[in-house]
């Protein structure tokens, strides 16, 4: 491994806690996945931890199986925080300076800190931040305002926040699995890091990923991430909605789940407790629930007022999103044009399935964050060796300077010998 970087990052998910080792090479040219693991998670419910304990045990296993394989410590490692209680707000903010002047980062900054004065309350944190459409003195909308002057400055900037007692309550967690947090990673945020391309987030795009506890929605357009919403809404529900119908236990309710969406044949027949039941009415039941998520999904989409903003229409991801029978639903039903989105395939991962793409996302997060480090070492490094060559060349002119400056007093010198005999 050398002198390669290596990162680790943990999902805490309703369904499974998903954890990678990611292998960064020293040069920054090459990223590998060194070990995946996934361990049934305990203890959470609809993204509310209810019992540390059982989660930390769970949380612990997934280290461990890595720690085997790999044979080493895990100390540290990247967590994504995700749930119900994230929410989205933005605002408008001017700055009016006293005369023109050159915008400077410090004044991103100050847009930055008056909007968080407005739209952060009390015990809540900011996980994302996000500015758009930024403009100099009423002119078009620019990209990057530093370096232009003008009067003033005015932009829409958008906060991701959650209560700050969450994220320490997981954090705590975390810590009692044995290992510390190096960084803390936004979900949605991370899930579209690992699915989306830039052409999809410049022409707008919701990614929604439907978990077992939870379904997110990250909303883009003119690649800036401008709307996020989360509800508790997810595979659970099909499970306990089969569980209410059927007057069934929960392993007998995934039993049937699995039968039905992977049986060819809608007439199939089997017995629930004294009932004989087909595929169909099971499919019904999924499709019924499905319908919950469309709702949402439109419901989001329209609250966010950005309809119509989405060229690049719906993209769906989460582990959920492999049931042919939702994905289907959610197609047939929503009014946007939908596709499955996966993450990007990394050496070391086989088949990247949808539901690794919060994790696979952090990784891709955190290990840009490494490379961007490298790359600014490399031209620290070469400019200082350019800084070097240009002293020696500096030297060598000053040398050659003086050396010519010898040979014009040792020419006159020879001159005065010469007119000695003229
Ligand atoms: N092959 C599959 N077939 C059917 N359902 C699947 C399949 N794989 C995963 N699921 C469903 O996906 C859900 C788990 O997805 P995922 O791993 O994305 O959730 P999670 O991250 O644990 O939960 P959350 O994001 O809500 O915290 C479960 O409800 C499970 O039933
Ligand atoms: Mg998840």
């Amino acid at each position: 491994m050398g002198n390669n970087i290596l990162k680790f990052i943990l999902d805490i998910g309703n369904s499974k806690i998903k954890m990678l080792a990611g292998e960064l090479s020293e040069d920054g040219s090459k990223l590998k996945i060194l070990k995946h693991v996934e361990v049934d998670s305990e203890g959470i419910k609809k993204s509310i931890i209810e019992s540390p304990a059982l989660l930390s045990e769970s949380i612990r296993k997934a280290k461990e199986l890595i720690e085997e394989d790999l044979k080493l410590n895990i100390e540290k490692v990247n967590l994504g925080i995700g749930g119900t209680k994230v929410c989205s707000r933005t605002t408008n903010i001017k700055l009016t300076f006293e005369e023109e002047k050159e915008i400077k980062e410090s004044d991103l900054n100050k847009l930055y800190e008056l909007a968080k004065e407005e739209l952060k309350y009390g015990d809540e944190e900011i996980l994302k931040k996000e500015y758009y459409n930024l403009r100099v003195d009423n002119a078009g909308i620019v990209k990057n305002p530093v370096g232009l002057s003008g009067k003033e400055l005015q932009g829409d900037i958008h906060l991701v926040l959650t209560k700050s007692s969450d994220i320490e309550d997981l954090k705590e967690v975390v810590i009692r699995s044995g290992m510390e947090i190096e960084s803390i990673c936004f979900n949605a945020y991370a899930a579209s890091r690992a699915t989306l391309s830039f052409e999809d987030k410049d022409k707008g795009v919701a990614l929604i990923d439907i978990g077992e506890g939870t379904t997110d929605i990250i909303i883009y357009k003119n690649n800036k991430m401008i709307y996020v919403k989360s509800l508790s809404l997810g595979g659970m529900h099909y499970i306990s909605d089969l569980e209410y119908i059927y007057k069934i236990s929960k392993e007998e309710a995934l039993k049937i789940m699995d039968k039905a969406i992977s049986s060819n044949d809608l007439e199939e027949t089997f017995i629930i407790g004294n009932r004989k039941v087909s595929t169909k009415n099971i499919i019904d039941a999924i499709n019924a629930r499905t319908d919950d998520f469309v709702k949402f999904i439109r419901n989001t989409i329209q609250d966010s007022g950005f309809t119509g903003y989405l060229g690049k229409g719906i993209c769906l991801t989460g582990g959920v999103t492999r049931i042919d029978e939702t994905y289907d639903w959610i197609k047939g039903n929503l009014g946007y044009s939908v596709k499955r989105a996966y993450p990007i395939s990394i050496s070391g991962i086989e088949d990247s399935r949808p539901e690794m793409s919060v994790c696979i996302g952090i990784l891709i997060e955190v290990m840009e964050e490494e490379y961007n480090k490298i790359e600014k070492n490399k031209k620290l490094k070469e400019k200082e060796e350019k800084a070097l060559k240009q002293d020696v060349i500096q030297k060598d002119n000053k040398e050659q300077q003086l050396n010519k400056k010898i040979e014009k007093e040792r020419f006159k010198k020879i001159k005065m010998w010469f007119s000695n005999f003229i």
